[in-house]
């Protein structure tokens, strides 16, 4: 069964629950994403960008070597990371930048956390003529520079957010603030299923093309469906975007994998199975991270994109209706997926999606040979270098990096 979306609620998530002054935004944005979903030119834009400026359908491919590494079921890559900007964010970006545009607005702003949002915001921004405001955390941008680079050279002024824990939920805040007195002009392009209705809906909707095309791509190559879905969780955009077309089939077990993090004490992890429970932040409700006093809790990842306390409305219902299941993975056992998949598929995964390999590593050798696993790599990894490089403590890297620093000073 589907999930069912009644008002912008799914089951008891979800909603819109905003300051006065953002609802009208807001209903301007649902009345015309209804309209574009009925709209044929709409879809027909929509999809061949898709297809000629974002390069889809991304490949699914059959991953022979670790199948045979681990003996058991047969694995499956969805490469999202083949996607123009290097991740599935552009696809949410693309939509809403059409949204937006047809709005008449003049700027898109945007939250960012490993900066592939921010990224594909930036980028639909350049395409479409629009002025660009992306935020971000201080601690983001630390770890992140590379992507602030990008953005900055794709004409965004990204915005340096120091409140709170300088981190993602802290980027919304403020994007959330300015949105507020300038959304005559500017439209938020929200950056995974999150937030008020109807983006939960709307991403979920764009995001879909990544199951439907795991579907027919499979039934080409194995003229059957999956048993597993794969997909890493943080909002949840590149989770349900995979999962959604096959939450009708009861035989297909979709499972999200969060951040595990250093440990299972909440601050430790961003897992809000562990520790989550249901509260409204950020505009919607849903299962979120917080301390005994109701307060947001501190997450921790080496995954910028999975580093939140919340999760899309739309995944809280598939969990708790028991059509999802939830797992996790820690922060070194994602950097030894991560090594694995690059050194025997020639595939560099992001951070955020070697968590959804790390927990396929633990369940394939446990599976018959007639079972299939298709895990969805949300990004590829070149965001990553300079974390990777360090978590491995490479020193070569190391020195190169040192002697870049006095290159740079001549
Ligand atoms: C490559 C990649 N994968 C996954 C995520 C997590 O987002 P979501 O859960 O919305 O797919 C991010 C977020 O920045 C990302 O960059």
């Amino acid at each position: 069964m589907k999930s069912k979306i009644k008002n912008g609620y799914f089951d008891k998530y979800g909603g819109a629950y905003v300051p006065e002054m953002l609802v009208h935004a807001l209903r301007e944005i649902e009345s015309e994403f209804e309209k574009a979903k009925k709209d044929k030119k709409f879809q027909t834009e929509f999809q061949e960008l898709l297809r000629s400026f974002s390069g889809r359908p991304t490949p699914l491919i059959y991953a022979k070597n670790l199948t045979k590494h681990f003996g058991g079921a047969k694995l499956y890559l969805k490469n999202e990371g083949a996607n123009h900007t290097g991740a599935h964010k552009i696809t949410h970006c693309i939509g809403q930048a059409l949204i937006a545009k047809r709005l008449g607005k003049k700027e898109l702003i945007a939250e960012t956390g490993a900066g592939q949002h921010g990224v594909a915001t930036a980028t639909v921004a350049a395409k479409f003529g629009l002025k660009c405001k992306i935020f971000m955390g201080e601690v983001d941008i630390a770890r992140q520079r590379p992507n602030v680079f990008w953005m900055e050279q794709l004409g965004a002024k990204v915005i340096s957010v120091s409140s709170g824990s300088k981190t993602l939920k802290d980027a919304v805040n403020e994007a959330l603030k300015y949105w507020m007195a300038n959304s005559d002009e500017s439209y938020y392009v929200i950056g995974s299923v999150l937030g008020p209705h109807p983006y939960p809906l709307m991403n979920r909707t764009f995001q879909s093309v990544i199951g439907q095309e795991i579907k027919k791509q499979i039934k080409q190559k194995e003229h059957k469906l999956p048993d597993f879905v794969i997909a890493c969780v943080g909002g949840g955009s590149n989770a349900i975007g995979a999962f959604h077309e096959f939450i009708k089939n009861k035989k297909v077990r979709l499972i999200g994998v969060e951040a595990g993090g250093t440990g299972k004490k909440l601050g430790q992890n961003a897992s809000r199975k562990e520790n989550g429970s249901l509260g409204i932040f950020q505009g919607y409700k849903s299962l979120f991270l917080q301390t005994e006093e109701g307060h947001i809790a501190p997450t921790h990842s080496v995954a910028a994109g999975l580093d939140y306390p919340g999760m899309g409305p739309e995944l809280a219902e598939l969990y708790k209706n028991k059509k999802m299941e939830l797992s996790s993975a820690l922060d070194r056992e994602a950097i030894e997926a991560f090594k694995l998949t690059t050194k025997h598929e020639g595939i560099i995964p992001a951070l955020e999606s070697a968590h959804a390999l790390a927990h396929a590593y633990k369940v394939l050798p446990k599976l018959a040979h007639n079972k299939i696993v298709v895990v969805n790599i949300s990004g590829r990894g070149d965001k990553d270098l300079f974390n990777v490089a360090r978590s491995l403590n490479d020193k070569e890297f190391k020195k190169f990096l040192a002697e870049e620093i006095k290159r740079y000073e001549k």
